[in-house]
């Protein structure tokens, strides 16, 4: 996810430039960074420069750059050249049927990735597999048409027993990402790999859209009609599908554990509110970095929020269907990652955090090639500017706004219909930290107080713990998933089976 706000951060500053406020934009970011976190600034000045010099050199020079303005900032270009500058790139993405981003990244890598590592091309089963665990992928097909893969591992290698424990968890990614992100820092550190050591029978969602589920039984992925969802659609037809299949295969009684980071929160509350059946067919829910109220959100994915109600200028800006296709962004970032080398890593980690906060000692480097060759995993613009829709409306958590005309079609109303929240039931446990710029306190603190079976509100006890950290920091397993395992296991009353069907059981 933190490639998303690098990339997300260059197209907020080609907003920016659309709306002439070319001048005002960099130093703005430069205080807000700067006021925010006095860490950021001890980390430039630890490497002898001052910030602001620092954001010239990396980001801006090289924005105008891919823009192909001066770099001498008294030439400010015109509006008008600007705005032309600007429909090159749109007419030039549509005629070659790519995004805009595919337009500005480089075609060619300049400097080659080491690809050493055999791990960075790897699936998420033949990551598994590589770690000598047993992997599987199931295919599942929603009432809407989307054909998705998820993944599986049905017991751990370190078991005796070769058979898939009652015990289920299922793993939900969040935005732009995929099953990748559970296992992505490895056997001792990866939840994915700790959960089945200790004993669960591990499913990993994908969303439609990501790497693993770009399919449908008769849209072309490279359609708009394809591409035309938000994560409401994920809570109401690929969430139901895949929590279905998984009691296909082991019992109509089993009692399934569902851990969320971020969007794969989002999608859980929207279902359970919406689908009450599904407060039952659950056993538990533990919300990693929960999103749902976006009232008090610091990073700069907020300057999207103020185009929100122009959903046309958004598309055309980030590309209809698709958000960030893989290919274009690894392209770009690629570019840097290998520049990143020889700057001692400065732009990526910077450019990352200063949209998603910021948190040095805990990010493991050894992971970022394998990071960079798995996320983004794919999304679809919508979805973004759905979330960017609910920042404008006061922070409310609601369904889609196709504007007054297009929500009286949609819903019968003139506004969005919000999820209502009062009819989750699912014991729940949310996991927050005081770094997180997408999930702050008060919006964490909200949404718990609404939840009629809460277990537990568990904030992470460390200040710089961020959005991200929740999947790969280095101390992820001794600051969160102990806790989350103690829960799993002490925490919540309900059974891992529904006692009433004994059949079932002895069926299996
Ligand atoms: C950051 O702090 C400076 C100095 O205190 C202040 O002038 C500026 O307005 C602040 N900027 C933001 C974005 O809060
Ligand atoms: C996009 O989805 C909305 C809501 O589901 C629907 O009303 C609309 O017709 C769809 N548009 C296209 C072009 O598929
Ligand atoms: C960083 O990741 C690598 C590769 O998975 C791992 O071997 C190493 O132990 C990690 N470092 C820390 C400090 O967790």
């Amino acid at each position: 996810m933190k490639l998303l706000w690098l990339v997300l951060f260059i197209s907020l500053s080609q907003f920016q430039h659309a709306e002439s406020r070319y001048t005002s934009w960099f130093p703005n970011v430069v205080d807000t960074v700067t006021n925010k976190t006095a860490q950021i600034t001890n980390y430039v000045r630890e490497k002898g420069r001052s910030i602001k010099n620092f954001y010239v050199e990396n980001v801006r020079n090289k924005i105008t750059n891919y823009l192909g303005f001066e770099k001498d900032n008294s030439k400010v270009p015109d509006q008008t050249r600007l705005k032309r500058k600007f429909s090159g790139y749109v007419s030039d993405a549509q005629t070659n049927d790519n995004s805009i981003f595919d337009s500005i990244a480089p075609v060619q890598m300049e400097h080659k990735c080491s690809d050493e590592d055999p791990t960075i091309h790897m699936t998420t089963p033949q990551l598994l597999a590589y770690h000598g665990y047993p992997a599987e992928a199931h295919t599942v097909v929603t009432d809407d048409g989307y054909i998705l893969t998820i993944h599986r591992i049905p017991y751990s290698k370190n078991s005796h027993d070769k058979v898939s424990p009652r015990k289920t968890v299922l793993l939900h990614h969040g935005l732009l990402g995929s099953s990748a992100d559970w296992i992505i820092a490895g056997p001792q550190k990866g939840l994915g790999y700790i959960l089945s050591d200790v004993g669960y029978d591990v499913w990993f969602a994908n969303v439609r859209g990501n790497t693993y589920s770009r399919a449908h039984v008769s849209r072309n992925v490279d359609t708009f009609a394809f591409w035309n969802f938000t994560f409401h659609d994920v809570s109401q037809h690929d969430l139901p599908a895949v929590i279905d299949h998984i009691m296909q295969i082991k019992g109509w009684d089993v009692k399934i554990n569902y851990i969320g980071h971020s969007m794969g929160t989002t999608v859980l509350f929207a279902l359970l509110s919406t689908k009450p059946q599904y407060n039952k067919i659950l056993r538990a829910g533990f919300a990693l970095a929960p999103v749902a109220y976006m009232t008090d959100i610091k990073s700069p994915i907020k300057l999207l929020a103020k185009f929100s109600n122009n959903i046309e200028y958004l598309m055309k800006l980030l590309g209809a269907n698709e958000f960030l296709p893989q290919n274009a962004v690894l392209r770009w970032l690629s570019k840097h990652a290998c520049e990143i080398n020889h700057y001692e890593e400065v732009l990526c980690e910077n450019s990352m955090f200063v949209l998603c906060g910021h948190d040095p000692k805990q990010f493991n480097k050894t992971l970022l090639p394998l990071i960079l060759g798995h996320v983004p995993a794919g999304a679809s613009t919508r979805t973004l500017v759905h979330y960017a829709q609910e920042i404008r409306n006061d922070g409310k958590f609601q369904q889609f706004d196709y504007g007054t005309e297009g929500n009286l079609q949609q819903y019968g109303e003139p506004i969005p219909p919000e999820y209502p929240l009062h009819k989750i039931t699912l014991p729940i446990a949310l996991f927050s930290s005081d770094n997180d710029w997408l999930a702050s306190e008060i919006d964490v603190s909200n949404l718990y107080v609404q939840l009629v079976n809460p277990i537990e509100h568990y904030i992470v006890p460390l200040k710089t713990f961020n959005h991200i950290d929740f999947l790969w920091a280095v101390d992820a397993p001794s600051l969160v998933y102990k806790k989350l395992l103690q829960l799993l296991e002490e925490g919540v009353s309900e059974p891992y089976y529904s006692i009433t069907n004994v059949n079932s059981i002895n069926s299996l």
